[in-house]
């Protein structure tokens, strides 16, 4: 089994089911109330204005996120369950026996795809979902247990540098990271590498690195996806100020606001905005922190950076990973790449 350094917040003790806590809450809250919205008030002080990710993710968000995947327009997740469908079963032979570390599992719907093609290919597996909700993960992996008995499963509910850094070497012939979603294009290239440097430490030689990325293809495809025609992504992207107002007793007027999503062509990447609709002043209770919008300005609350199959194979080679097989969809839309140490 995978180890984490402190046992003490493994709430879950069945032989074959496991979800560990990585921080307890009182570490949780502790760090919470000293840092709470201190990104926010930052993001929101600079010119232009922006605001973290993160924030899209309460309730409400993440069920506008799941909504989101089964939009019409938004191709990313259909087209990787395609890939995944396709060729689990070639990357399940490839990889054989081994621990599948997956960060930002969610509901691991498509994992399920992969975890299908390892227990049918009568390779034994442990499935390690890391996930900040630990409502999701508890309910997915009773799911995953229920469904597939020869499956073992450890959640671990924290964030991808809380799992990163508290893993320990794998007692299984190999282990694999996985991480689908083009989740990684969230991240600004500094946090990329950053990225890059604490998940290498959890990989030994022979270990393997499976990634989802969303690839470059004609702006109006992409631009389609993030501004899709039920409004989906428009409440997902506003539903941010309704959860700030509520986390920071804040002020927002959501009326105010507008969604757009554009391609920006030099740095390859989609970045959502919410526009100010006329010159106000918002004040965020919690946080004593006021800031001045005028017309027409904009809030950075995403960016989406969209990949190429060459520039990427390169870069995690630089890093110690050497592409095993890249897998796409016949419109080479979506790249799932198989790497390994
Ligand atoms: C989670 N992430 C990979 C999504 C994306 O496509 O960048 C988030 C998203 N934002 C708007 N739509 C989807």
């Amino acid at each position: 089994m995978s180890q984490v350094k402190d046992k003490s917040n493994v709430v879950e003790t069945e032989e074959r089911l496991q979800i560990v806590r990585l921080a307890s809450d009182r570490q949780k809250r502790q760090s919470t109330k000293a840092n709470a919205g201190r990104d926010v008030a930052i993001g929101l002080s600079k010119t232009p204005k922006s605001l973290p990710p993160q924030y899209f993710y309460d309730d409400r968000g993440s069920e506008l996120f799941e909504q989101i995947c089964s939009l019409p327009e938004y191709y990313p997740t259909r087209t990787e369950a395609e890939i995944l469908r396709q060729y689990a079963g070639e990357i399940a032979g490839i990889i054989g026996k081994c621990e599948l570390v997956e960060l930002g599992s969610g509901s691991s719907t498509k994992t399920r795809l992969l975890l299908e093609a390892f227990l049918d290919g009568g390779h034994s597996l442990l499935y390690v979902p890391v996930d900040v909700s630990g409502k999701i993960l508890e309910e997915s992996a009773r799911k995953l247990g229920a469904d597939y008995p020869s499956l073992q499963v450890r959640g671990l509910v924290g964030t991808y540098e809380e799992a990163l850094t508290q893993m320990q070497p794998s007692p299984w012939p190999s282990r694999t990271v996985v991480f689908l979603g083009s989740s990684l294009g969230n991240f600004a290239p500094e946090q990329c590498d950053r990225f890059f440097e604490q998940m290498t430490t959890v990989l030994e030689p022979g270990d393997y690195f499976l990634l989802g990325i969303d690839l470059q293809k004609p702006k109006d495809i992409m631009e389609a996806a993030y501004n899709d025609s039920q409004g989906t992504t428009a409440e997902f992207n506003l539903n941010m100020l309704a959860h700030l107002n509520w986390r920071f007793g804040g002020n927002f007027d959501l009326s105010l606001f507008y969604h757009q999503a554009i391609y920006n062509e030099s740095k390859s990447r989609i970045e959502m905005h919410l526009h100010c609709k006329q010159t106000h002043t918002v004040y965020l209770e919690s946080l004593d922190f006021k800031v001045e919008f005028s017309k027409g300005e904009s809030i950075l609350t995403e960016i989406s950076r969209k990949f190429n199959v060459e520039t990427m194979q390169q870069y995690l080679e630089a890093r110690g990973l050497k592409l095993v097989r890249a897998f796409t969809d016949p419109q080479q839309w979506f790249g799932l790449l198989l790497c390994q140490v």
